[in-house]
C-alpha cells in the first residue's frame, strides 16, 4: 500500500510576487533564503527600524531596497505584499500599516496576541480587498496535504485523539521576545501554537479546553498542557515548554489506524500509517527540508493573488481567528495576561 501524494504544486511555480520584509530578525532571514532558493519570488524591499539593520538584511540577501522604517516599506510602490515577521506583540499593527498601503499581507504566526485583534486584521483585509494568510507555515506544507488526504478519505476510521508537543529549551532571558510580556512572550503563542494549530486541523473547531501551566517570574506562560474536546467526542492533547526540548512528535488515532509524525512534526517530513493490524508504511522524504520549508507559505499566498482569491482556503481567516480565540481561553486559564490587553 502507498500513502497519497500530496497536492501542493512545486514552490518554482506560483507566479512571482514583489515581497517586502518588514522586520528583519531571524525567521526574515530564513523565509529571504527559502524564497532565494526554491521559488521565483521577488523579495525586492526590507523595512527595519533601524536603516543599518535595513542596509545590512539587504547586502546579506542581494535586496535592491532597503527601508528605516516600515512605514517607508509598506509605502513602496515597488512592494505588492508584505512578510509581517516583527514580534507577536506587533502582528497587528504592522498588518494594519501594510493593508492601509494597499499591500498583501502574510502575518507570522501568532498572527496576533488575541483574538480581538485578529478580527481586527482580518475585517481590514476584508475590507482592503488585499490577501491576508496566518503564516501558520505546517499548514501550506506537502507532508500536511498527504495528512489532509488521509483523512479525507478516512484512512483512519473516526478519528479520537490528537496529541501534539512543542517544547524547546531556552536560557532565561527577560530581554527576549520568547519572555518579555510586552512583547507578547510565553511559550503557547510561541511553540505551542502549533500543537493548537493542528489539532484544529484535524478535529476543526474546539467545544472546549482544559488547561493548566506555570509562569515564568515575568509573568508569561512557562509550560502549558491543555485538552481540546470537540463535538464529535475526539479530544486534543497539547503541550509546550520554553523549559525543555521535548519529542515534538503528534500522532493522529483513529478506530483503524493512526498517523505518526516525528518530531519535529510541525516541520517538512514523512507521514507514517500504522494500522490496527501493524501494517506500517510511510511516505516519501520530502525535497525541501527543514525550515526551508517556509517558501510553501509564501507561494501559497502568490498563487492566490494570481488566481484573484484574497483567503486561503487551506487556513481559512475564521479558522485563524478560531485558533487565537483557543490561545485567548487557555491563556486565560493560566492566568497570562500581557500589558495593554
Ligand atoms: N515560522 C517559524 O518557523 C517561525 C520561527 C521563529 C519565529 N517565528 C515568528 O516570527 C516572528 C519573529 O520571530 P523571530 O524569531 O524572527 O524574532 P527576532 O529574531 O527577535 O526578530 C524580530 C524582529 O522584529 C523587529 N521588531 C519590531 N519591533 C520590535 C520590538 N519592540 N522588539 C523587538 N524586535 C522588534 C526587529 O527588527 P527591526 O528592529 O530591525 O525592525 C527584530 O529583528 C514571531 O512572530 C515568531 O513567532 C516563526
Amino acid at each position: 500500500m502507498s500513502l497519497p501524494l500530496p497536492r501542493i504544486p512545486d514552490p518554482s511555480e506560483a507566479p512571482p510576487l514583489n515581497w517586502g520584509v518588514l522586520a528583519p530578525g531571524g525567521i526574515a532571514a530564513t523565509m529571504v533564503e527559502a524564497l532565494q532558493r526554491y521559488t521565483r519570488q521577488r523579495v525586492v524591499a526590507v523595512g527595519s527600524r533601524s536603516a543599518g539593520r535595513a542596509d545590512a538584511f539587504a547586502q546579506r540577501f542581494g535586496i535592491e531596497r532597503a527601508h528605516g522604517s516600515y512605514e517607508a516599506l509598506v509605502a513602496d510602490p515597488a512592494v505588492d505584499a508584505v512578510y509581517i515577521a516583527s514580534p507577536h506583540s506587533h502582528h497587528r499593527d504592522h498588518a494594519l500599516l501594510a493593508i492601509a498601503a494597499g499591500k498583501h499581507v502574510l502575518v507570522e504566526k501568532a498572527f496576533t496576541r488575541n483574538a480581538a485583534e485578529a478580527g481586527e486584521v482580518v475585517d481590514a483585509a476584508r475590507s482592503a480587498g488585499v490577501a491576508c494568510v496566518e503564516a501558520m507555515w505546517t499548514r501550506f506544507l506537502p507532508t500536511t496535504d498527504i495528512v489532509r488526504r488521509l483523512l479525507a478519505d478516512g484512512a483512519l476510521g473516526e478519528v479520537e485523539t490528537v496529541t501534539a508537543d512543542h517544547g524547546q529549551w531556552f536560557a532565561v532571558d527577560p530581554t527576549s521576545r520568547l519572555f518579555a510580556p510586552d512583547l507578547a512572550g510565553g511559550a503557547l503563542l510561541d511553540l505551542g501554537i502549533y500543537p493548537v494549530s493542528y489539532a484544529s486541523f484535524v478535529l476543526g473547531e474546539r467545544a472546549s479546553v482544559t488547561a493548566r501551566g506555570s509562569l515564568t517570574d515575568l509573568g508569561v506562560d512557562r509550560q502549558v498542557a491543555a485538552v481540546l474536546t470537540h463535538g464529535s467526542g475526539a479530544h486534543a492533547l497539547v503541550s509546550t515548554t520554553l523549559a525543555a526540548r521535548t519529542p515534538t512528535v503528534a500522532a493522529i488515532s483513529g478506530s483503524r489506524a493512526r498517523i505518526e509524525l516525528d518530531g519535529p512534526f510541525y516541520t517538512p517530513g514523512v507521514v507514517r500509517l500504522v494500522t490496527c493490524d501493524g501494517d506500517v508504511t510511510e511516505s516519501e522524504p520530502p525535497a525541501i527540508q527543514g525550515h526551508l520549508g517556509l517558501c510553501f507559505e509564501a507561494s501559497h499566498l502568490a498563487q492566490l493573488v494570481a488566481d484573484g482569491a484574497t483567503e486561503s482556503p487551506l487556513l481559512p481567516l475564521e479558522e485563524t481567528v478560531s485558533i487565537m480565540e483557543t490561545l485567548d481561553e487557555i491563556r486565560a486559564q493560566v492566568g497570562v495576561r500581557y500589558p495593554g490587553e
